[in-house]
């Protein structure tokens, strides 16, 4: 969702190949148009317009752009469709500033009329624009830079980081305020940017960015001040160790099929870690004598709190509650108080829906967990214990092992919480390296035979239920195609009448719930329609399913996770079939810092 990165370096030079490299390892968080930014001798140089990086980067020849200082924007569009306008970086009225955001500004409406009526030049709809003319309006004023950035944050509402620098300055200065921004610190250069995928090529030296702290970046320092005074914040940087090899795409076509295969990969280093996790008891200890406990997301990780449901429920014997994050204020809230847990599930910990469903749940005293990908964010820091997802880097816009590391984190915790035995769950990474050997052939083939379909259902029953929702997402995500998740039972409720010969139905089938599944694939068969089973292998299931995608056999409670993986590579191969990125879907954004 947008991103930024702005560099200050000791002397002018070709800066270009660097922002647009930055650029490019931003891109995994979602994005419609592109602009850098470079200052030489006081002179701004902007080139931006709607388009992939490579697209723009080529068409204003931006790898050539030379400067002191340089910024790149990533937008993802909320106010102001993709044009050249609204593409970010955006200059003040006379040209003599310039800057980028990412995150939302809620009153940019009201704010760009307020500027309009002041005298300035507004020339988008863009409220990254706004940011600009807020710290200009202070600038006018005889303000120095730091100063007009704190005012300028008390007009600016909502949540957003900002880079912004004066032609007339040898300085880059930014603002972190509910959006993430990492600060990078190198041999005779500093960096700012919304993620460290950018920065680690360059340094890795990095300082983590508080929310209401202003950084003021020169070629061989960067000094921290707190908005709210203006006073000097001592920190020190931190070395980051993580290997860059995460980061690229290792001999696969994409990212989301080399994240595919990385599944038992990282659900091994995540059994490994949760064994030795100091957090657990206590973590345990709340879920157990809680009066409620909620389970919080979005997306693929609101299916994680559904499969977790079900396993505090089958292992522990403990009713909790899934909820999708913004229905906690409106359904739950009124009735939360400080004896319920919440446990808040997120990929990148910066889900806007998922942090304003945990601000109100800790108002009211919830206590509050959470399980996060990314290290360090709002989510990790701002919750009474949170338990990483150890995925490393997840670029690919649809999610797979985080989606099946939360799952996984959440069948350990009820496993423990029943104290029932782990033997299983340990086994469950060599099952998963099997499911991937074994059904991407079947996945690649039968990717080709529904791939002229524009219409499909995704059905599960019981502890598959939540796996078919996901699967049914993932092929929306990255097909662009229909796909409806639901409950086996209900298809014959109404969805049965879509079944015309041919049509594909998928069919999850649980363990313990083979004879539901087989009545529901009867019913789409006998109207000439497709039934897709995947399963452990069954003769009530070959007998009666059109295809059988086969996974190795397991305990009731793994199978779900091991029929993710057939569905993520239908997916990724539909989607490449189709002629289409599956790691950047079109209209999506891996971060979702907006409402
Ligand atoms: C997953 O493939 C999607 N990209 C999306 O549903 C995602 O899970 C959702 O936006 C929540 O994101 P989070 O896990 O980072 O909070």
């Amino acid at each position: 969702m947008c991103g930024i990165f702005g560099i200050v370096t000791q002397t002018e030079q070709n800066l270009g190949p660097i922002l647009v490299e930055a650029a490019r390892r931003l891109t995994y968080r979602g994005y419609d148009s592109v602009g850098a930014a470079t200052i030489k001798n006081g002179v701004i140089d902007l080139r931006k317009d709607k388009g992939r990086v490579d697209e723009v980067a080529e068409k204003y020849k931006i790898a050539e752009m030379t400067g002191q200082r340089g910024m790149i924007q990533l937008r993802w569009a909320t106010f102001g469709v993709p044009s050249k306008e609204n593409s970010q970086p955006h200059l003040d009225s006379e040209g003599k500033m310039v800057g980028a955001h990412n995150g939302n500004v809620v009153n940019n409406v009201e704010l760009r009329e307020q500027f309009m009526a002041e005298g300035m030049t507004v020339r988008s709809q863009n409220d990254g624009e706004s940011c600009v003319h807020a710290v200009e309006r202070y600038v006018r004023q005889g303000k120095d830079m730091v100063t007009a950035i704190r005012m300028a944050y008390d007009d600016l509402q909502g949540d957003y980081a900002f880079v912004i620098g004066l032609a007339d300055d040898d300085k880059l200065y930014a603002i972190k305020k509910g959006s993430g921004l990492v600060v990078g610190i190198g041999e005779g250069f500093t960096c700012v940017s919304s993620d460290l995928p950018s920065i680690l090529p360059l340094t890795r030296k990095v300082i983590r960015l508080n929310d209401g702290d202003v950084v003021t970046l020169s070629a061989d320092e960067v000094a921290l001040h707190a908005v709210a005074d203006g006073s000097f914040i001592a920190r020190e940087p931190e070395m980051i160790t993580d290997e860059m090899s995460s980061v690229q795409k290792g001999g696969y076509a994409h990212f989301m099929l080399k994240e595919i295969h990385e599944q038992p990969a990282v659900a091994r280093e995540l059994l490994h870690l949760l064994k030795n996790n100091a957090e657990l008891p206590a973590i345990l200890g709340a879920i157990r004598n809680a009066r409620n406990v909620y389970l919080v997301g979005c997306g693929t990780s609101y299916h994680a709190c559904l499969m977790g449901s079900v396993y505090f429920s089958q292992l522990g014997a403990r009713t909790t509650i899934p909820v999708l994050a913004p229905q906690f204020v409106p359904q739950y809230l009124p009735g939360a108080n400080n004896q319920d847990v919440a446990f808040f599930v997120s990929q990148s910990g910066e889900t806007r829906d998922v942090l304003k469903a945990l601000d109100a749940a800790r108002a009211v005293g919830v206590t509050c967990f959470s399980m996060a990908n990314v290290i360090g964010s709002t989510l990790t820091r701002t919750t009474a214990a949170w338990l990483p997802l150890t995925c490393g880097y997840e670029i690919s816009v649809p999610a797979t092992k985080t989606f099946t590391n939360q799952v996984i984190t959440f069948l350990y915790l009820a496993t423990c919480l029943g104290g029932k035995d782990l033997t299983n769950l340990m086994a469950l990474p060599e099952l998963m390296e099997k499911t991937i050997a074994e059904t991407d052939p079947v996945a690649r083939e039968l990717a080709d035979s529904i791939n002229p379909w524009q219409d499909c259902y995704s059905l599960g029953y019981g502890a598959t239920y939540a796996i078919a929702l996901e699967g049914a997402l993932k092929l929306k995500e990255v097909t662009y195609a229909h796909c409806e998740g639901m409950l086996s039972t209900e298809f014959k409720h109404g969805p049965l009448s879509a079944v015309t010969p041919g049509f594909p139905v998928l069919f999850s089938a649980g363990k313990d719930d083979v004879d539901v599944i087989v009545s529901g694939m009867n019913e789409v068969t006998c109207r000439e329609g497709r039934a897709i089973a995947i399963g452990a292998e069954d003769s009530r299931l070959r007998a009666n399913a059109t295809d059988l995608v086969t996974i190795p056999a397991s305990d009731a409670m793994s199978t779900p996770i091991l029929e993710t993986i057939p569905l993520q590579l239908l997916s990724y191969y539909m989607a490449v079939g189709r002629g289409y990125d599956p790691d950047f879907p079109r209209n999506l954004s891996k971060t979702l810092t907006v409402d």
